[in-house]
């Protein structure tokens, strides 16, 4: 890990000159601010609709959105006070909502055949939590999880810090990956095996906020954070600013405890994960900068957006120092853990080919339709089996958790209702552990996470590749 501060940072005797810094908007998602939980109830309701997800004047590609906004309202909350919203299903299957990588009540979670009974067309359901953390965090459906998400359902959750940390700007960028026809519909056939054993729906394109962006507009020298989420299905990203250094800030809602600018400069997020980055924007007035996305390589590279300077003038940043206090999350007691050792098992085994699935893990039911087992979690007592749980973990004690991928595929392995310690990585220990709600499993990687089990309840652990979750990578730690 390198460890890198930018003078930038320190820096603070610099006054803002010209005036306040326009609240500039490129988004509709943007501003859609849905809440500030000031004790109002929140309505969500995902709807069906039609979207110009490729950019007006182009056909528009039929959704399913939160409130009708493809990437959904921005919901913010503030850190420490209590939120509600009453969601209520307006498309025609059963959903539920999902506070990705809140640290809530076991009962807020949102899982359905776990935690609470999924919500029928028409019904509503109540959602109430305190957010405990500061950070980047996001919602989607738990039902139907490929076919709701790939659609449209996805949304930014951000909660806010007591204290502005001093940027000057920020922008969001909820990412969402779509397989789409020449018309721009969306192409069926979610959940399908052959997706499923191998990398999962890899579309054919990419949005920021709900559109293909054709530009962002910067000023030279303002400082922003960066949120990047990634909702996509199964597209891993690792992002290139061209003529530009980002330093990670925070990654899946938690700062890191030393900001550092990415291994050669690719900033990778898997999906479900988040990075908040600071972006100097240290472009010439005037310039265009393209940010790539180079995670798959060769062929796989493309540009996902320009970053423009939109005004001749340059703006001197306020140079108020970027600081991020940490959350409140326990810290591991490692000098006596319960230790468990989980197996990722399965997946086309060719790594390349499509011939030799493994088909002999039978079937497991979802309680929506039984669905062949590509993929498995072994923990203690055998193979992962539905909503069983694969863990016992004693309330209060800290576990340490080995994760093995026997597979020759890549998994985001997210925890549900806890942030965990990121302790080593085949074998390399972590000088400043990163604090994640998802961690990317390689092929035959093998990654140690820790946290404290102070929250009690059934909780998921899976894979975010919703593919590879339907067919079998998936599982539930409980905690009492
Ligand atoms: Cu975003 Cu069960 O996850
Ligand atoms: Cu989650
Ligand atoms: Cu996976």
């Amino acid at each position: 890990m390198s460890i890198f501060l930018p003078a930038a940072i320190s820096r603070r005797q610099l006054l803002m000159a010209g005036g306040a810094i326009a609240n500039v908007r490129l988004f509709d998602a943007e501003r859609a601010v849905a809440a500030q939980n000031t004790g109002e109830i929140i309505g969500l309701k995902p709807v069906p609709g039609s979207a110009p997800i490729m950019g007006t004047g182009q056909p528009e590609t039929p959704v399913l959105a939160y409130n009708g906004i493809v990437s959904g309202p921005v919901l913010r909350l503030r850190q420490g006070a209590p939120f509600r919203a009453r969601v209520t299903n307006g498309i025609n299957e059963g959903t539920t909502v999902h506070w990705h990588g809140i640290r809530l009540p076991n009962a807020m979670d949102g899982v359905p055949h776990l935690t609470q009974a999924s919500i029928a067309p028409g019904d509503s359901f109540n959602y109430a939590f305190t957010p405990p953390d500061a950070g980047t965090f996001w919602y989607h459906p738990h039902d139907h999880t490929a076919r709701q998400m790939g659609r449209g359902m996805a949304g930014a959750l951000i909660v806010d810090e007591p204290e502005p940390p001093g940027f000057d700007r920020e922008i969001i960028w909820v990412l969402q990956d779509w397989e789409l026809l020449p018309d721009n519909q969306i192409v069926n056939g979610f959940d399908n095996e052959m997706e499923g054993m191998m990398a999962g729906r890899i579309g054919t394109t990419v949005t920021i906020n709900g559109q293909v962006p054709t530009h962002v507009p910067l000023r030279a020298g303002e400082r922003i954070r960066l949120r990047l989420i990634n909702a996509c299905l199964a597209r891993f990203m690792a992002l290139r600013f061209a003529g530009h250094r980002v330093v990670v800030m925070a990654l899946d809602g938690q700062p890191v405890v030393q900001p550092f600018e990415p291994d050669g400069g690719l900033t990778v997020i898997a999906p479900a994960q988040r990075v908040d980055l600071l972006l100097q924007a240290s472009g010439d007035p005037d310039g265009i900068y393209p940010v790539t996305d180079e995670f798959y390589g060769g062929e796989g590279d493309y540009k996902l957006v320009d970053l423009a300077y939109a005004t001749a003038r340059r703006l001197v940043s306020s140079g108020r120092p970027i600081v991020l206090q940490p959350n409140p999350v326990p810290k591991p007691d490692l000098t006596n853990p319960v230790r468990h050792q989980l197996t990722i098992v399965g997946g086309g085994m060719s790594g390349m080919g499509m011939s030799d699935k493994m088909g002999s893990m039978g079937m497991m039911s979802d309680g929506n339709s039984a669905t062949p087992q590509i993929w498995g979690i072994k923990g203690p007592d055998g193979l992962n089996h539905g909503m069983a749980p694969i863990l016992m973990l004693p309330l209060g004690r800290t576990a340490v958790i080995t994760l093995t991928n026997q597979t020759n595929w890549w998994h985001p392995m997210h925890l549900h209702g806890y942030s965990f310690h990121v302790l080593s990585r085949n074998g390399v220990a972590e000088q400043y552990p990163h604090v994640r709600d998802t961690v990317i499993l390689r092929p035959k990687d093998t990654v140690e996470i820790a946290f404290v089990a102070d929250n009690p309840g059934g909780w998921m652990f899976h894979c975010h590749v919703i593919a590879h979750q339907h067919f079998g990578l998936m599982s539930v730690i409980r905690v009492a």
